[in-house]
């Protein structure tokens, strides 16, 4: 049994170019797992796209002098450029400003609203007093009530810890425009969680084998669950579908609601393009369908309570009961929640105008996507927040990419061209050369049992063992002394070459590109890894899409094949310049004092 599985990666916000800490969560580890389920078989939707709404869009627009639309639209095509070169397989990567994912976000309000989901209410807000838009608690500022720090935020004071209220604040300031806020009771359509906290609790008890900070966390919230906001006060994001409503240019839905519905219009959206309207309901109304969402660990709440909470009140299985949409139908509630900790930036201290930033785009372009694929799976935050150090990516780089994987690719595929031309043919094994292809064959079932439970980290670990042992092997057998036995040096060799491509298979879905270039060094042709495509659509916006049914890698061993002509091998990973670890790159400098 095969199961459908979709891959849904949190969507990243378009006010700016991401950096490395945001592909470190959401991004690589998304992209290892769709193309380990692909190769091992699986139906997988992996989709996403821009977060185009919001205050901090907005805020950003203002910055820039640009409208909302015009700073999401080019900070949309940045990220899908970065996310494209760093390899990131989307069946669909599209963005929250489409017309269809406008549609679907009001269906499912609708369809809330109708089974009694929502429920209107007033509180008090507090407003920019120029643009009367929604200022969220973190956009005010102002002198704390118990510590009197003076740069004290409206969610919280940074000095004393403190959670505090907006209207809590000494000399309360807008932190974009200086101006003093205004407080008014305003109207809002909230999320009745309270009505859907017995069907959430039902459901979270049968989700036994997330990670147990992630059941940790969601048990607690669903202990204090109250109404929750989900519309706003802005002029920047999608109308509320409701009469008196729909037209009120300064009423939208708050971003987090609609931003969530992007799993489910993206797959949609995915369909309609792909040319099979329906096919979407592979992987949301099957209820044999897998559910995998990626992200880093401040999206935990939206999607382990607050999206499932929605997905209840959609099928009608909260307190209320209610209908499904005929549109939508009952739909799937996640599998897992794979969250990752903060990739943080300090140890780099950086010392440019912008701080300890390191963006995809800077990265890409001088190291390419693969080094920064394996540094992320490899010394990723996986389970705990992690500092990035440009002295720990070079080691990582030319010690083990370098030196370990890359040395074996290249002497093995080397010694073969030069002595044989073609991959040799195995005469007598010995127990060495036993020993070393059954622990190469027996790591696929341990990697992949890692990787299907996203433990990356473990899955890459074991993986870089068998090279280890691969290059000790070829460091004992010595096969360039071997010239007066060719029988042994030619089975040493073909020994070498399966084991490395034994490795390449199971490195795939960490470093697809790499792993093309070690497919064609081993004599194959056509396409190995499929990569994403930039793609601009009729609509006038790009989107990123794949032909990933097309590619060859498949997850177990593949016999190399004697004879199959080999090529002098180029070298698949530079070394970097040990420099680099003391100084960075001029575009990201360690500071020198
Ligand atoms: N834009 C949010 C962030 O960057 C993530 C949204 S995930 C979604 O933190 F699923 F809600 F889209
Ligand atoms: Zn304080």
């Amino acid at each position: 049994m095969c199961a459908n599985v979709l891959a849904a990666v949190a969507w990243p916000y378009a006010n700016g170019p991401r950096h490395i800490g945001h592909v470190s969560g959401f991004g690589v580890p998304s992209d290892v797992f769709a193309r380990f389920m692909r190769m091992s078989g699986h139906r997988v939707l992996m989709v996403s796209g821009s977060d185009c709404h919001g205050t901090a869009i907005s805020v950003k627009a203002d910055q820039e002098g640009l409208t909302a639309q015009q700073c999401a639209e080019k900070y949309h095509r940045i990220i899908a450029s970065d996310l494209q070169g760093l390899g990131l397989s989307y069946d669909l990567y599209t963005s929250t400003m489409t017309e269809n994912h406008a549609e679907v976000t009001q269906e499912i309000f609708r369809t809330l609203y109708r089974n009694g989901y929502l429920v209107k209410q007033s509180e008090m807000g507090a407003f920019e007093p120029s643009t009367g838009r929604t200022l969220p608690d973190r956009y005010i500022e102002g002198t704390c009530p118990v510590c009197g720090y003076d740069d004290a935020r409206g969610d919280q004071c940074d000095n004393c810890g403190r959670q505090l209220d907006p209207a809590d604040l000494i000399d309360p300031r807008s932190k974009t425009t200086g101006a003093t806020p205004q407080f008014r009771t305003t109207e809002h359509f909230f999320l009745d969680l309270p009505a859907l906290a017995q069907s959430l609790t039902t459901w979270i008890d049968t989700r036994t084998d997330w990670r147990p900070n992630v059941l940790k966390f969601s048990h607690n919230l669903l202990e204090e669950l109250r109404p929750r906001a989900i519309t706003r006060d802005l002029d920047w994001g999608i109308r509320v579908p409701v009469e008196g409503w729909q037209d009120n240019p300064m009423k939208s839905i708050y971003v987090w609601f609609d931003a969530v519905i992007g799993y489910l219009s993206a797959s949609i959206e995915w369909a309609r393009r792909s040319g099979d309207p329906e096919a979407w309901k592979d992987f949301w109304q099957d209820p044999e369908a897998l559910s995998y969402y990626f992200m880093g660990k401040d999206n935990i709440v939206f999607h382990s309570v607050i999206w499932p909470g929605i997905l209840l009140g959609v099928n009608g299985q909260g307190d209320k009961g209610g209908e499904p949409s005929e549109e939508i139908g009952v739909l799937d509630l996640p599998t897992e929640i794979v969250s990752s900790e903060f990739l943080t930036m300090s140890g780099s201290k950086v010392s440019n105008s912008r701080g300890a930033t390191i963006f995809v785009g800077d990265f890409l372009r001088d190291f390419g996507p693969d080094a920064l694929r394996y540094f992320i799976a490899v010394a990723g935050p996986e389970n705990q927040d992690t500092d990035f150090t440009w002295d720990e990516f070079v080691r990582r780089v030319n010690f083990e990419l370098a030196n370990e994987w890359g040395n074996l690719v290249n002497r093995s595929i080397s010694m073969a061209h030069k002595n044989v031309g073609a991959i040799p043919q195995a005469h007598d094994l010995t127990d060495a050369d036993r020993d070393l292809l059954e622990a190469s064959a027996a790591a696929f079932d341990e990697v992949g049992g890692s990787l299907e439970h996203a433990r990356f980290k473990a899955a890459i670990t074991e993986v870089m063992r068998i090279v280890g042992l691969a290059n000790a092997y070829i460091s004992a057998q010595e096969p360039w002394k071997l010239k007066d036995d060719p029988d042994r040096r030619d089975t040493v060799l073909h020994v070498a070459l399966q084991v490395v491509s034994d490795c390449n298979t199971m490195l795939t879905p960490f470093m697809p590109h790499a792993a093309q270039k070690v497919w064609e060094a081993l004599g194959g042709d056509g396409v190995w890894a499929a990569q994403p495509q930039l793609v601009e659509v009729d609509e006038g916006y790009p989107v990123l899409q794949g032909d990933y049914a097309s590619e060859q890698a498949r997850w177990g061993r593949v016999e190399v094949e004697v004879g199959r002509p080999l090529a002098k091998p180029s070298p698949i990973f530079r070394k970097l310049d040990p420099e680099l670890a003391q100084t960075g790159p001029a575009w990201a400098p360690i500071s020198q004092d």
